[in-house]
């Protein structure tokens, strides 16, 4: 009998540590861009394998889930599209099929077992994505579909290595731009602002992800024991302490440390 393929969809629980997190950003997205229905925000980061895909796609169930918000999910990475292997889905039908009009943008939506989440995945394989990729036609597409959805999220290529998101980021309303902790120098995460920014984008805020456990013991969400039973109420407010800690030193050396978030701290304009 064949193994049927994981989605994210099948271990995300509201429980999770990481998905406060999600609740958080959304949040902070919220605050800052004073209403967070009706808008189209472009994932990406400066270089390859920061965690976009991954960002994008609890940001994407958490706002489903968790806010009930309407919700579409848009593979735009078609070099090294990812979203259909978090979802377990099929990667044709999807965005390369609608830029080549072999499908309407409706018809390319997918469904999820989440009621208030949609996906079009990135399509089928082709040799020269450059050739397909048109902001234009993506920016139209995402309009039209702001009319369905509360929030289009849309995960993009790199911002240094390719020109899609930056083509891309003018046609939406803000940006989110995911950092690799402790890896990605600030040089290069400098050089992806000013090239966002050179367009007029809009950067909504980062997201500091730690995938590897590079920030200090006290960002991650272990430290405070939340997955054990017993007294729990205790770690709690251990945790609510020094979290609040951490955010009076962070306020007082932002540069050097960013907001500590469990293994993932976001931070908004
Ligand atoms: N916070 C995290 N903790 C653990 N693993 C993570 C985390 N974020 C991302 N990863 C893992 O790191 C790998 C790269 O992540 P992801 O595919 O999201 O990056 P990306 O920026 O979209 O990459 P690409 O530039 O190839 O599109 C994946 O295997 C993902 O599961
Ligand atoms: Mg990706």
């Amino acid at each position: 009998m064949a193994l049927r393929p994981v989605s994210i969809l099948d271990f995300y629980s509201p429980e999770l540590p990481f998905a406060t997190e999600f609740r958080r950003l959304l949040q902070r997205i919220d605050n800052s861009s004073k209403k967070l229905d009706r808008k189209a925000i472009l994932i990406t980061s400066a270089v390859l394998a920061e965690g976009k895909s991954t960002i994008c796609s609890f940001l994407a169930l958490s706002a489903a889930r968790q806010k009930k918000m309407k919700t579409l999910l848009i593979d735009a990475d078609l070099r090294r599209p990812s979203i259909h292997k978090f979802f377990a889905m099929q990667r044709e039908n999807g965005l390369v099929e609608v830029l080549s009009g072999d499908l309407g943008a409706a018809e390319a939506v997918k469904h999820t077992n989440l009621e208030n989440l949609h996906i079009i995945t990135a399509g089928r394989f082709i040799h020269e994505p450059s050739e397909l990729f048109d902001a234009e036609a993506i920016g139209r597409i995402v309009n039209e579909m702001k009319f369905y959805y509360d929030l289009v999220l849309v995960d993009c290529a790199p911002v240094l290595p390719v020109s899609d998101p930056m083509l891309l980021a003018s046609k939406l309303d803000a940006i989110i731009l995911v950092i690799k902790a402790g890896e990605t120098q600030k040089e290069v995460v400098e050089r992806a602002v000013d090239i966002l920014g050179s367009n007029g984008s809009r950067i909504l805020g980062v997201v500091l992800n730690n995938m590897n456990n590079s920030l200090p013991y006290y960002y991650d969400y272990k430290y405070y024991n939340y997955n054990s039973s017993t007294d729990k109420s205790r770690h709690k407010r251990k945790a609510r302490q020094i979290s609040s800690n951490s955010q009076h030193s962070h306020r007082k050396n932002s540069a050097k440390n960013p907001e500590p978030k469990n293994n993932i701290a976001e931070r908004s304009s």
